[in-house]
């Protein structure tokens, strides 16, 4: 049975899971892929000529201290993020950091939000623009596979752990460090190069700490259907399983 949310309603979409906008990541192929198998896929301003104006907010997504990219300054991971969010929020909300699988939807529909934006896990499926060496780089981290950069300038953010990205710590641990002792190594053109190559030695990934619960590598609609059987398993059985009356005791004659 499908979840109805006030996100699947407001976005006529068939499951309550939404593809991040990601630079060099979010292009055509992707957004289509997940769109086709029932999510919402995000064509990413940064990928197009012009980016596309903001007109207003009907949805809002919000990143806990999993997610990858820039988790913000506080730390404050999406197990409390989300729900202090839902107390204040009242438009619909969608949980992102640290999302990949059906356990996790579960997760934010019971802490408030109204479906799923999840990055990295869609980084790693077939669709993704991404060289296989960069995938299975999200395969062989675990959920401690990625660094936290820029926490100096405060701008922390969440990448990929890889030698490049160990440098960049190590440079950045000095404290009268500036953003040119590592620009070579984060720049954005670098970052696009490793994703086109496959050269991880070429610059830094974005990745998050959900990276410890990706297996494999599925196409789109293979990932968004197991998400979804393995949500109604959880809610159908497992939980189901744990609502049963007591069984009585046995009587004795
Ligand atoms: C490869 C990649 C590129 C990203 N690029 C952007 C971006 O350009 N702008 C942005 O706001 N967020 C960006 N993000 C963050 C995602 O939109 C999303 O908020 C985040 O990945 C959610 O956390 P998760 O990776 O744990 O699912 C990017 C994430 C990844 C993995």
């Amino acid at each position: 049975m499908p979840f109805h949310t006030r996100i699947t309603e407001m976005l006529g979409i068939e499951h309550p899971i939404v593809q991040g906008g990601m630079q060099s990541v979010g292009v055509a192929e992707l957004a289509s892929a997940v769109s086709n198998a029932g999510g919402l896929g995000i064509l990413t301003a940064l990928t197009q000529p012009t980016p596309a104006e903001r007109k207003g907010v009907d949805i809002i997504s919000i990143d806990g201290f999993e997610c990858a990219g820039h988790p913000g300054e506080d730390d404050i991971p999406g197990l409390i993020l989300i729900p202090a969010a839902a107390d204040k929020v009242k438009i619909p909300m969608l949980a992102s950091g640290g999302f990949g699988d059906g356990r996790g939807l579960v997760a934010a529909l019971s802490l408030g939000a109204e479906g799923i934006n999840m990055g990295t896990r869609f980084c790693a499926t077939v669709e993704a623009p991404i060289h296989p060496n960069v995938k299975q780089k999200y395969i062989e981290n675990d959920e401690r596979g990625s660094h936290l950069i820029f926490r100096n300038f405060h701008n922390t953010a969440r990448v990929g752990k890889s030698d490049v990205s160990d440098e960049v710590v190590r440079r950045l641990k000095n404290p009268d460090a500036t953003f040119e002792d590592v620009r070579e190594l984060v720049s954005g053109v670098a970052g696009k190069e490793l994703l086109e190559t496959g050269d991880l030695s070429k610059g830094v990934f974005w990745a998050g700490m959900v990276q410890g619960l990706i297996h494999d590598i599925p196409t789109c609609a293979q990932l968004i259907d197991r998400i979804i059987a393995e949500a109604e398993a959880i809610l159908d059985d497992r939980l189901a399983a744990m609502r049963r009356p007591a069984q009585q005791p046995a009587r004795v004659a």
